[in-house]
């Protein structure tokens, strides 16, 4: 705060129109000073989903001092996004295999711990260096996991596991091959192909009707907005109960951010990408 209700404001902003895939000095960093029009005496409730500080309080809960966050990130939207799809798009039977791809970001390694706990299936995951799959397989809980860069036969390495869902964050083709008959392929998002002018194409379609496979995308804020009270009680109750890992992937000050943002589409991010933008 700077003066009365005058507020320090800092923006990563894009200075111009970015083609293909974005570089560092495609962003800029700007200061300037907000002044919230809020009259004095004001006792409404200002919500949001950011990091507060408590000032004063007459509640034990939150003393003076205290940071308030309304939770990581298995309540923010990548925790929401691994809800969504679970529980209402892929809806996966008790035991059924569900194979997640980027299975140890933000998003992947929630999917595959609610998938678990949630629904009692058999998780199996993927990601880009050991240490990933380490954490996937001796933190985040998955059954199985294994390296795509190293495996050189990925579709060898998926034989064992009869997928009942694919939840997908990137990779198609070759959870195709190994998925069962009227088994379904979520699609939460396709990151490979977000800087491409041209867009890939996808071999092995044609397994979706030998198999009769359904594929099925979702959109979180276009169509799944409703679910988040539901979807707040539910991981909270399921909190008490399971030892649920989350993982965050730091970087200090919103003058990183646009390297960090980089780097997650090289993979950099163990754990979900989070800025810090102040101490305090
Ligand atoms: N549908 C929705 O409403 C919704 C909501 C939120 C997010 N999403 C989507 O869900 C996905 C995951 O989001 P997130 O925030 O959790 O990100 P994230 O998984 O924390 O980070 C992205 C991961 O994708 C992998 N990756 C990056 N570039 C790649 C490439 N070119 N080819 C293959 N893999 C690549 C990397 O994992 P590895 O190191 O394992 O390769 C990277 O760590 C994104 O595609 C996002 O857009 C969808």
């Amino acid at each position: 705060m700077e003066g009365k209700g005058a507020l320090k404001n800092k923006q990563v902003v894009l200075k111009q129109y970015v083609k293909e895939f974005p570089k560092e000095a495609d962003f800029d960093v700007k200061h300037s000073t907000i002044i919230p029009s809020i009259p004095d005496g004001t006792k409404a409730v200002i919500s949001g989903y950011g990091v507060a500080k408590v000032f004063k309080s007459t509640n034990p809960n939150f003393r003076e001092g205290n940071y308030i966050r309304l939770g990581r990130i298995y309540l923010g939207i990548g925790g929401y996004a691994a809800y969504v799809g679970i529980s209402y798009v892929a809806e996966p039977k008790q035991r059924a295999v569900v194979y997640i791809s980027a299975a140890a970001g933000g998003v992947g390694q929630l999917a595959g711990q609610f998938a678990k706990y949630l629904n009692g299936c058999y998780v199996v995951g993927s990601s880009s260096t050991d240490e990933k799959v380490r954490l996937l397989k001796n933190e985040f809980g998955f059954d199985d996991a294994f390296n795509y860069k190293k495996e050189t036969d990925i579709s060898a390495a998926l034989t064992s596991f009869q997928m009942a869902l694919t939840y997908i964050l990137t990779m198609w083709e070759a959870p195709l091959l190994h998925m069962n008959a009227n088994s379904k392929i979520v699609a939460s998002g396709m990151i490979s192909q977000y800087n491409l002018e041209k867009p890939d194409g996808i071999h092995n379609l044609f397994q979706l009707i030998t198999k009769r496979i359904t594929m099925e995308g979702f959109h979180i804020v276009k169509d799944h907005l409703n679910h988040y009270d539901g979807f707040v009680d539910k991981v909270a109750a399921m909190l008490e109960c399971e030892n649920i890992y989350y993982k965050e992937d730091q970087t200090d000050g919103l003058e990183n951010a646009a390297a960090a943002l980089i780097g997650i589409f090289h993979g950099e991010n163990v754990g979900k990408g989070v800025i810090v933008v102040a101490e305090d």
